[in-house]
Protein backbone atom coordinates (compact mmCIF):
# COMPACT_ATOMS: atom_id res chain seq x y z
CA UNK A 1 0.00 0.00 0.00
CA UNK A 2 1.03 3.26 -0.87
CA UNK A 3 0.65 6.22 2.03
CA UNK A 4 -0.26 9.10 0.91
CA UNK A 5 0.92 11.67 3.26
CA UNK A 6 -0.08 15.61 3.50
CA UNK A 7 2.92 17.63 4.35
CA UNK A 8 1.56 20.86 6.28
CA UNK A 9 3.96 23.75 6.87
CA UNK A 10 2.87 26.20 9.57
CA UNK A 11 4.39 29.52 7.95
CA UNK A 12 3.03 31.55 4.60
CA UNK A 13 6.16 32.98 4.72
CA UNK A 14 7.47 32.87 0.78
CA UNK A 15 10.99 31.55 2.07
CA UNK A 16 10.35 30.16 5.10
CA UNK A 17 12.44 27.25 6.65
CA UNK A 18 9.61 25.06 7.55
CA UNK A 19 8.34 25.44 4.15
CA UNK A 20 11.88 24.38 2.93
CA UNK A 21 11.85 21.52 5.59
CA UNK A 22 8.52 20.77 4.52
CA UNK A 23 9.89 20.42 0.60
CA UNK A 24 12.69 18.59 1.78
CA UNK A 25 10.62 16.22 4.07
CA UNK A 26 7.95 15.62 0.81
CA UNK A 27 10.90 14.59 -1.26
CA UNK A 28 12.34 11.93 1.49
CA UNK A 29 8.49 10.56 1.71
CA UNK A 30 8.82 9.72 -2.17
CA UNK A 31 11.92 7.91 -1.25
CA UNK A 32 10.60 6.47 1.25
CA UNK A 33 8.40 5.29 -0.80
CA UNK A 34 5.00 7.42 -0.33
CA UNK A 35 3.21 10.13 -1.58
CA UNK A 36 3.46 13.46 -0.80
CA UNK A 37 1.62 16.12 -1.30
CA UNK A 38 2.68 19.75 -0.20
CA UNK A 39 0.08 22.07 1.05
CA UNK A 40 0.52 25.93 1.60
CA UNK A 41 -1.37 27.39 3.71
CA UNK A 42 -1.05 30.77 1.91
CA UNK A 43 -3.12 28.93 -0.64
CA UNK A 44 -5.73 28.34 2.48
CA UNK A 45 -5.79 31.61 3.79
CA UNK A 46 -8.43 31.41 6.51
CA UNK A 47 -9.67 34.34 8.86
CA UNK A 48 -9.06 34.04 12.10
CA UNK A 49 -11.52 31.47 14.06
CA UNK A 50 -14.60 34.08 14.95
CA UNK A 51 -17.66 32.00 16.38
CA UNK A 52 -20.04 34.66 15.33
CA UNK A 53 -18.35 34.28 11.65
CA UNK A 54 -19.06 30.72 11.71
CA UNK A 55 -22.49 30.71 12.99
CA UNK A 56 -23.70 32.94 10.07
CA UNK A 57 -21.67 31.36 7.12
CA UNK A 58 -20.22 28.47 8.22
CA UNK A 59 -16.63 27.38 7.48
CA UNK A 60 -14.81 29.68 5.38
CA UNK A 61 -14.17 28.29 1.63
CA UNK A 62 -10.43 27.86 2.25
CA UNK A 63 -10.91 25.74 5.46
CA UNK A 64 -13.30 23.59 3.55
CA UNK A 65 -10.71 23.01 0.91
CA UNK A 66 -8.20 22.01 3.35
CA UNK A 67 -10.23 19.56 4.83
CA UNK A 68 -10.98 17.82 1.74
CA UNK A 69 -7.73 17.61 0.91
CA UNK A 70 -6.60 16.05 4.57
CA UNK A 71 -9.33 13.74 4.43
CA UNK A 72 -7.98 12.64 1.18
CA UNK A 73 -4.68 11.35 3.17
CA UNK A 74 -3.81 9.08 5.78
CA UNK A 75 -0.69 10.43 7.77
CA UNK A 76 0.12 14.49 7.85
CA UNK A 77 3.20 15.84 8.22
CA UNK A 78 3.70 19.27 10.39
CA UNK A 79 6.56 21.29 9.99
CA UNK A 80 6.14 24.63 12.38
CA UNK A 81 8.29 27.57 12.87
CA UNK A 82 8.32 28.59 16.90
CA UNK A 83 6.58 31.56 18.02
CA UNK A 84 7.29 32.54 21.52
CA UNK A 85 7.38 28.39 22.44
CA UNK A 86 4.86 27.42 20.58
CA UNK A 87 3.52 26.70 17.14
CA UNK A 88 2.47 29.59 15.04
CA UNK A 89 -0.75 31.11 15.22
CA UNK A 90 -1.35 30.44 11.38
CA UNK A 91 -1.18 26.95 11.73
CA UNK A 92 -3.33 26.76 14.94
CA UNK A 93 -5.67 28.77 13.29
CA UNK A 94 -6.32 25.85 10.45
CA UNK A 95 -6.74 22.93 13.08
CA UNK A 96 -8.85 24.86 14.88
CA UNK A 97 -10.62 25.50 11.97
CA UNK A 98 -10.69 22.03 10.66
CA UNK A 99 -11.82 20.52 13.96
CA UNK A 100 -15.18 22.12 13.71
CA UNK A 101 -18.52 20.15 12.07
CA UNK A 102 -18.91 20.37 8.89
CA UNK A 103 -22.34 19.54 7.10
CA UNK A 104 -23.43 15.90 8.57
CA UNK A 105 -19.92 15.44 9.86
CA UNK A 106 -19.06 16.19 13.36
CA UNK A 107 -16.19 18.18 14.93
CA UNK A 108 -12.55 16.70 14.95
CA UNK A 109 -13.63 14.03 12.43
CA UNK A 110 -11.41 15.03 9.92
CA UNK A 111 -8.58 14.92 12.71
CA UNK A 112 -9.63 11.44 14.23
CA UNK A 113 -7.52 7.88 13.64
CA UNK A 114 -4.98 9.83 11.38
CA UNK A 115 -1.21 10.01 11.62
CA UNK A 116 0.79 12.67 12.29
CA UNK A 117 4.65 12.94 12.32
CA UNK A 118 6.50 16.42 13.91
CA UNK A 119 9.01 18.78 12.87
CA UNK A 120 9.93 21.70 13.09
CA UNK A 121 12.73 24.50 11.86
CA UNK A 122 14.43 27.89 13.37
CA UNK A 123 17.39 29.68 13.04
CA UNK A 124 17.60 29.35 16.79
CA UNK A 125 19.97 26.27 18.61
CA UNK A 126 16.34 24.56 19.63
CA UNK A 127 15.45 24.15 16.00
CA UNK A 128 11.74 24.96 17.48
CA UNK A 129 11.27 22.15 19.52
CA UNK A 130 9.25 23.50 22.51
CA UNK A 131 6.46 24.47 19.72
CA UNK A 132 6.38 20.59 18.88
CA UNK A 133 5.59 20.15 22.56
CA UNK A 134 2.35 22.32 21.96
CA UNK A 135 1.83 20.78 18.47
CA UNK A 136 1.97 17.06 20.13
CA UNK A 137 -1.10 18.01 22.81
CA UNK A 138 -3.17 19.72 20.54
CA UNK A 139 -3.37 16.92 18.16
CA UNK A 140 -3.68 14.21 20.17
CA UNK A 141 -6.41 15.96 22.16
CA UNK A 142 -7.87 15.47 18.45
CA UNK A 143 -7.42 12.36 18.65
CA UNK A 144 -4.64 12.13 16.12
CA UNK A 145 -2.05 9.22 16.51
CA UNK A 146 1.64 11.48 16.73
CA UNK A 147 4.43 9.13 16.77
CA UNK A 148 6.84 9.28 19.12
CA UNK A 149 9.83 10.29 16.90
CA UNK A 150 10.21 14.06 15.95
CA UNK A 151 12.90 16.18 14.53
CA UNK A 152 13.56 19.95 15.33
CA UNK A 153 16.04 21.49 12.79
CA UNK A 154 17.99 23.91 14.33
CA UNK A 155 20.61 26.87 12.77
CA UNK A 156 18.35 26.39 9.71
CA UNK A 157 20.00 29.32 7.64
CA UNK A 158 22.86 26.73 6.79
CA UNK A 159 20.57 23.60 6.62
CA UNK A 160 19.62 23.89 3.14
CA UNK A 161 21.92 23.89 0.14
CA UNK A 162 20.78 25.53 -3.31
CA UNK A 163 18.63 22.76 -4.69
CA UNK A 164 16.65 23.11 -1.93
CA UNK A 165 17.76 19.33 0.17
CA UNK A 166 19.18 19.30 3.63
CA UNK A 167 22.92 19.38 3.61
CA UNK A 168 23.99 17.29 6.63
CA UNK A 169 22.91 13.52 5.78
CA UNK A 170 22.75 13.12 9.53
CA UNK A 171 19.76 15.72 9.56
CA UNK A 172 18.11 14.21 6.84
CA UNK A 173 18.61 10.89 8.74
CA UNK A 174 16.29 12.94 11.34
CA UNK A 175 13.87 13.77 9.06
CA UNK A 176 13.47 10.29 7.30
CA UNK A 177 12.86 8.32 10.63
CA UNK A 178 10.02 10.48 11.28
CA UNK A 179 8.99 9.79 7.69
CA UNK A 180 9.16 5.85 8.22
CA UNK A 181 7.31 5.95 11.51
CA UNK A 182 4.99 8.24 10.01
CA UNK A 183 4.09 6.27 7.08
CA UNK A 184 4.93 2.66 8.71
CA UNK A 185 1.60 3.57 11.77
CA UNK A 186 0.12 5.01 8.60
CA UNK A 187 -0.36 1.65 6.96
CA UNK A 188 -0.76 -0.29 9.47
CA UNK A 189 -3.61 1.81 10.83
CA UNK A 190 -5.41 2.16 7.13
CA UNK A 191 -5.02 -1.84 6.93
C1 LIG B 1 6.60 36.66 17.01
C2 LIG B 1 7.81 35.79 16.84
C3 LIG B 1 8.18 34.94 17.85
C4 LIG B 1 9.27 34.09 17.71
N1 LIG B 1 9.58 33.21 18.71
C5 LIG B 1 10.56 32.29 18.51
C6 LIG B 1 10.79 31.26 19.47
O1 LIG B 1 10.15 31.16 20.49
N2 LIG B 1 11.76 30.35 19.20
C7 LIG B 1 12.50 30.39 18.03
O2 LIG B 1 13.34 29.52 17.84
N3 LIG B 1 12.30 31.36 17.11
C8 LIG B 1 11.35 32.30 17.32
N4 LIG B 1 11.10 33.26 16.36
C9 LIG B 1 11.94 33.30 15.15
C10 LIG B 1 11.39 32.35 14.10
O3 LIG B 1 11.90 31.06 14.35
C11 LIG B 1 11.82 32.82 12.70
O4 LIG B 1 11.22 34.06 12.40
C12 LIG B 1 11.48 31.81 11.64
O5 LIG B 1 12.17 32.14 10.45
C13 LIG B 1 9.97 31.74 11.37
O6 LIG B 1 9.63 30.57 10.66
P1 LIG B 1 9.61 30.50 9.06
O7 LIG B 1 11.04 30.68 8.60
O8 LIG B 1 9.11 29.11 8.77
O9 LIG B 1 8.71 31.56 8.51
C14 LIG B 1 10.03 34.14 16.51
C15 LIG B 1 9.65 35.01 15.48
C16 LIG B 1 8.54 35.82 15.63
C17 LIG B 1 8.14 36.74 14.50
Amino acid sequence: MVVRVLVVPGSTRTDSFSKKLGRAAAAIVKEAGGEATFVDLRDHAMPLYDGDLEAAQGLPAAAVSLRAVVKQHQAVLFATPEYNASLSAVLKNAIDWLSRPYAAEPGVSVWKNKTAGLLSASPGALGGMRALVHLRQVLMNLGVLVVTEQFALGNATSAFGPDGGLVDPKTKASVLTVVQRTMHVAERLSG
